[in-house]
């Protein structure tokens, strides 16, 4: 069967490679995927698949049926937006629309997806069930896959697989991971008020500057000194906003920030360690204060069982030296965390790296590129899981 995949897989590669250009000169923006999911839905109805359009707003469904009789059902979920970035690669098929750029790879993902999708539709005499695939909207602002989930795509869904392009991994590669593989990524936002007042006479104010700076010292060395060092917590403050003149005392002033954690007990007790150390500040000092917290996506915490799954398939499919174990995980964020909420599944990293390249630039950077050699890794990988999920 593998030698049967990769001969289908083979055949279809230089039309992935035109279909991923496609996508890549006409990227959409987070939630407006209009012309691509028409695409996507146009690829996956003449392979023959069961399409479901505007699903999860922008998404598409589509299914491939086994003839086996297993009613376990396996997904299989890809992204499809891009990026407000402009890009500045330089190639012939390069964004032609200014200011979005596919930087996220998932351009790739969408080609891995659809290559898969012709793949399985191709064998599907050979298949133990139903596969689905779920070509999600928006996931670079972590909407997506909450909005998949709302339009029922996993219903009935035993078990989902992700891919995602990593330029660190050369094309060729690819890497995965037990347990934990991205962060859950919250957002912070807090108001200080303290009084205003004349910039020589500070003890008749209360100064929100000064106390938002020794908020923000206290929980980065909080961090240090009262989180478990082995479970990672990064908090950043990206943006803060107060006062009026530089003799005029601020009355209040705003702090936004990202938190990054790996361990769901861990991020459970965040808002209240957050919220503790500010009050205790501020009441120092004398100042009111406001928090919020707000749960974004959790960490991605990939299956055992079906990261072996792709770990052999990979293995059988291009020898272990090019299947690595990753020691990390990452703290980025990844929606597909969501779908983990209701089914167990694993996500890997697709290698996209140029081997002879010293530089390959990183997700989200108007270099980004991609060795395209890659797509013809990821569908097979996929495709060979898929068949064997049901073994
Ligand atoms: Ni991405």
């Amino acid at each position: 069967m593998l030698t049967r995949i990769k001969d289908i897989a083979t055949k279809l590669a230089p039309r992935l490679v035109e279909i991923r250009r496609h996508l890549h000169s006409h990227p959409e923006l987070s939630g407006q995927e209009y012309q691509t999911a028409a695409f996507v839905a146009g690829v996956l109805s003449s392979s023959g698949l069961y399409v479901q359009e505007g699903v999860g707003k922008t998404g598409v469904i589509g299914e491939v049926q086994g003839t086996g009789t297993d009613h376990r059902l396996l997904a299989i979920r890809t992204d499809m937006d891009a990026l407000p970035i402009q890009e500045r690669t330089g190639l012939e098929y390069a964004s032609r629309t200014d200011g979005v750029m596919h930087a996220c790879g998932h351009d790739v993902h969408t080609t891995v997806g659809l290559g898969t999708a012709m793949v399985l539709s191709q064998i599907a005499d050979e298949l133990g069930g139903k596969v689905r695939f779920l070509f999600q909207a928006a996931e670079e602002i972590a909407q997506g896959a909450h909005w998949m989930v709302q339009d029922q795509a996993m219903k009935n869904v035993s078990a989902i697989l992700g891919v995602h392009v990593f330029p660190s991994i050369p094309a060729g590669s690819i890497g995965i991971r037990y347990g934990a593989l991205t962060a859950a990524a919250d957002d912070l936002e807090i108001t200080i008020i303290g009084e205003s007042g004349h910039g020589a006479r500070p003890h008749e104010a209360t100064d929100a500057i000064w106390i938002a700076s020794q908020v923000i010292t206290a929980l980065q060395q909080a961090i240090s000194r009262t989180q478990n060092p082995l479970r990672p917590v990064v908090l950043s403050i990206g943006k803060i906003q107060g006062g009026r003149a530089p003799n005029v005392i601020a009355d209040k002033v705003q702090l936004w920030g990202t938190v990054r954690s790996l361990h769901p007990e861990t991020r459970a007790h965040l808002p209240n360690w957050i919220e503790n150390i500010v009050a205790n500040v501020c009441h120092a000092y004398g100042a009111k204060y406001q928090v919020d917290y707000r749960q974004g996506v959790p960490s991605v915490q990939n299956d055992y069982s079906l990261t072996q799954l792709l770990q052999s398939a990979a293995e059988e499919a291009w020898s272990s030296d090019r299947v690595q174990v990753l020691p990390e995980p990452s703290l980025g964020a990844e929606d597909f965390s969501v779908y983990l909420e209701h089914t167990p599944g694993s996500m890997f990293r697709l290698g996209v790296g140029f081997k002879d390249r010293i530089i390959n630039y990183p997700l989200h950077h108007p270099e980004f590129e991609v060795d395209e050699s890659a797509i013809l890794t990821g569908v097979v990988t996929m495709a060979y899981a898929a068949y064997k999920y049901w073994l």
